[in-house]
């Protein structure tokens, strides 16, 4: 960051110095109405391109405008992740100028990886020696890759019913798993650790949640900056990704008003929110600031967006891009997904597969048109959640002579069997 660091209230625009131990309750001002994040503003930083240092080979090479200096990286070689036409999905969702942003390509394979970086580097620089989060599996996965790249400790509380090869993944990493049978203990928990020894938490840990740590939502910002370049210097028409608490959604709004004040792009892409519950449809269909608490009718297959409430910061990014939220829900999803792998080649997590549910209704209702340029934020990896996509394992056939495979194959044994006969 090339100006001076200070936070400031998304709702209520509060200023805070730099120096403050961010509090996950959000603005003190607003917390008794609205509870709302703090954001990282930069007073009289660089105004011109994005890009700092073209050769480093990860996002910090937008680190001009994020809020750690790239000396002090703890980097694993996280962003600059492919953007690629998926015509033919996007023929099948009548879009056909559909791209995928896959962020399945960061090295914990999801998106926190953009968060994990800035907070973690954040984190050692300011003294920390514990991170903790509550994580139901990709942001307690990428935290404990990053603590582990910068030898710090790492305290993850998750809850029975988070995606076993998640866990795994965390534990491999030498993180601290701690589950719990009630999501809400895994708040008290972080918020005791904080207290009484100083962790740095990354995660939100008081109820109702504003969302996640600044410093690490300002990693998002570079998906827009990315998106941007990929598309030769162009906003796209819509963005659309999986949400929960939004994180990724407002820092990915602010990537965007970036460049439009900077004069890089000269329109804003209106953002797309697919959802579980529907509390920021809800919200949206109101003029109030707060998320209603929904009842969890159903248990969601795309557990990572599972929350019942959203909150403050994803309603405004919608608002403020004249967004559209779409409550996703499980009919479909795990066909959605293998389509997708089919069509295109790219298996997505479960929650990464809602958006193009979301694109699919709204081009049905022409909210979005035919020829509008739509990118889609696939977050995580399928590989993450296959205790949920697929049955468990079979039998598979195991042919005793190459006669016997043949065989098969001309008794349609296969799904794909008759490409193989050309
Ligand atoms: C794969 C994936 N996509 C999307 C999200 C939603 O992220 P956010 O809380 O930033 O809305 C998550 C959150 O855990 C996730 O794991
Ligand atoms: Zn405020």
């Amino acid at each position: 960051m090339t100006g001076t660091m200070r936070y400031a209230c998304l709702r209520c625009g509060a200023s805070y110095s730099a120096d403050i131990a961010i509090d996950s309750r959000g603005c003190p001002a607003c917390a008794g109405s609205a509870p709302a994040n703090l954001m990282v503003v930069n007073d009289g930083g660089a105004a011109a391109c994005a890009i700092q240092d073209d050769s480093l080979p990860s996002l910090w090479r937008y680190a001009f405008h994020l809020p750690c200096p790239a000396e002090s990286a703890v980097s694993l070689g996280e962003g600059l992740t492919p953007l690629m036409p998926a015509p033919a999905i996007g023929a099948q969702l009548g879009v056909p100028r559909l791209f995928i942003k896959n962020e399945a390509c960061n090295p914990t394979w999801s998106h926190k990886d953009r968060f994990s970086t800035m907070a973690v580097s954040f984190a050692k620089a300011s003294g920390a020696s514990v991170v903790a989060t509550a994580s139901s599996g990709n942001a307690g996965a990428s935290l404990a890759a990053y603590a582990a790249r910068a030898g710090l400790n790492c305290i993850v509380a998750t809850f029975s019913g988070a995606a076993g090869p998640m866990l795994a993944q965390i534990r491999k990493y030498g993180a601290t798993l701690v589950p719990f049978a009630h999501k809400e203990d895994r708040w008290r928990f972080i918020a005791e650790g904080v207290e009484r020894f100083g962790w740095f938490a990354t995660s939100p840990c008081h109820a109702p949640v504003v969302g996640s740590h600044p410093v690490g939502i300002a990693g998002y910002k570079t998906l827009a900056y990315e998106i941007v370049e990929q598309l030769n210097g162009a906003a796209p028409d819509w963005c659309a990704l999986p949400v929960c608490y939004g994180d990724a959604l407002i820092g990915l709004w602010q990537g965007f008003e970036d460049l439009f004040h900077r004069g890089e792009i000269t329109s804003l892409p209106r953002l797309i929110a697919a959802e579980v519950h529907g509390s920021l449809a809800a919200a949206l269909a109101g003029e109030s600031d707060r998320i209603p608490d929904m009842t969890a009718r159903f248990k969601p297959l795309a557990g990572s967006i599972g929350a019942t409430r959203s909150t403050y910061q994803a309603l405004k990014a919608l608002r403020q891009s004249r967004g559209v939220a779409v409550p996703v829900g499980n009919d479909g999803l795990i066909e959605l997904q293998e389509e997708f792998a089919r069509k295109e080649g790219v298996l997505a997590e479960l929650s990464s597969v809602t958006p193009l549910v979301a694109i699919a209704d709204l081009r049905r209702r022409n909210v979005i048109g035919a020829s509008d340029r739509v990118v889609v934020i696939a977050t995580g990896s399928g590989l993450k959640d296959f205790d949920r996509s697929t049955a468990p394992d079979g039998e598979e056939p195991s042919f005793p002579s190459v006669r016997d495979a043949w065989n098969y194959l001309a008794r349609g044994g296969a799904r794909q069997a008759f490409k193989a006969f050309g």
